[in-house]
């Protein structure tokens, strides 16, 4: 039987592409910090049976179409906004993500966020670096406290999760969003649900871990951050268009919020002159949720599993449309 004809958008790490290598012909793009041009890969995806695609590269009918002979799509992440899972079911080609192996990667980021943004941990540096630490002073770089506040969990999901189970090391009351109600993760973490408006009244810290959807999409805009108190801090380690980015400018630079943590961006990279980045209450990284280097690893090879069960006749580890 002929071998599985496999494209993968990214060089990945070397324990992925063997798993894929040992069960199909694969070609890869062999650049690590430069996506695929969209015409190499509507070329290269011509005559493909499956791909190995990163968030960076976007699936829809129209690109589905360049791709005739394509049955599987692995993403190599668990947030799958990047691809319309409706064209892909249409054209009865499975997508898989990698759900469970990035939760605790994720959720340590985002502790790292809020801590980071509540104490003004970069900020503090860029006065050192810059010589400007001229003495001991009361109320120099002064913060918000984290311990005994109250978190507002948007997402209570496994991230969400992973990241309320920090939070009862901080004797923190936590709140959260979601949905539906969980009475299991209540009782397991004794967060207590609220609608959204109470909880941003509520939270000293709002966390966002919803995926994007066109339900979440705007979720936090100029209303829900008027909710929130002058001294909360926001933290968004979900994606990007889930909070709006204009809103959010003039809640910061007005100080109707104290400070947000932004892990991700609408656009991608984020443009270095975005007003954001003019704001000394903005912690701003480069979409770093899950990068450890075990499990940018892992998702890799959940991602190649993935991939070689599907074209293999196997049942995929972690299907999104079965
Ligand atoms: C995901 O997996 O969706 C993250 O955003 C990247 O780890």
């Amino acid at each position: 039987m002929a071998r599985p004809q496999v494209y993968i958008t990214r060089k990945i790490p070397r324990e992925a592409v063997d798993i894929i290598a040992a069960a199909c012909d694969y070609r890869m793009w062999e650049k690590e910090d430069e996506a695929v041009p969209a015409e190499v890969l509507d070329a290269e995806i011509a005559g493909v049976d499956g791909v190995l695609t990163l968030l960076t590269e976007k699936w829809d009918a129209a690109r589905l179409a360049r791709a005739p002979r394509l049955r599987v799509l692995a993403n190599m992440a668990v947030g799958y906004d990047n691809i319309r899972i409706p064209d892909c079911t249409a054209r009865g080609v499975l997508v898989t993500n990698t759900p469970g192996v990035l939760t605790e990667t994720t959720a340590d980021l985002t502790w790292a966020l809020l801590m980071a943004t509540a104490r003004r941990i970069p900020e503090a540096e860029r006065v050192l670096r810059a010589g400007q630490w001229k003495t001991w002073s009361p109320m120099m770089l002064t913060g918000q406290d984290v311990f005994g506040r109250t978190l507002g969990i948007v997402g209570l999901g496994r991230i969400g999760q992973a990241v309320a189970r920090r939070a009862r090391g901080f004797a923190m009351r936590i709140l959260y969003h979601n949905r539906r109600r969980d009475p299991a993760a209540e009782a397991e973490l004794g967060a207590e649900y609220r609608p959204l408006p109470d909880l941003l009244r509520e939270a000293d810290f709002v966390v966002v871990l919803v995926p994007l959807s066109p339900e979440t999409r705007g979720l936090i805009g100029a209303r829900e951050l008027a909710l929130m108190k002058p001294t909360a801090v926001l933290v968004n380690a979900a994606r990007g268009g889930i909070v709006d980015e204009a809103a959010l400018y003039d809640a910061l630079k007005h100080r109707r919020i104290w400070a947000a943590g932004l892990d991700v961006w609408e656009q991608e990279p984020v443009p270095l002159d975005h007003p954001l980045l003019t704001l000394d209450n903005v912690v701003a990284l480069p979409h770093i949720g899950s990068a450890s280097i075990a499990t940018r690893t892992r998702m890799a090879t959940l991602a190649a599993e993935n991939l070689v069960a599907a074209l293999t006749g196997r049942r995929p580890p972690t299907p999104v449309n079965p």
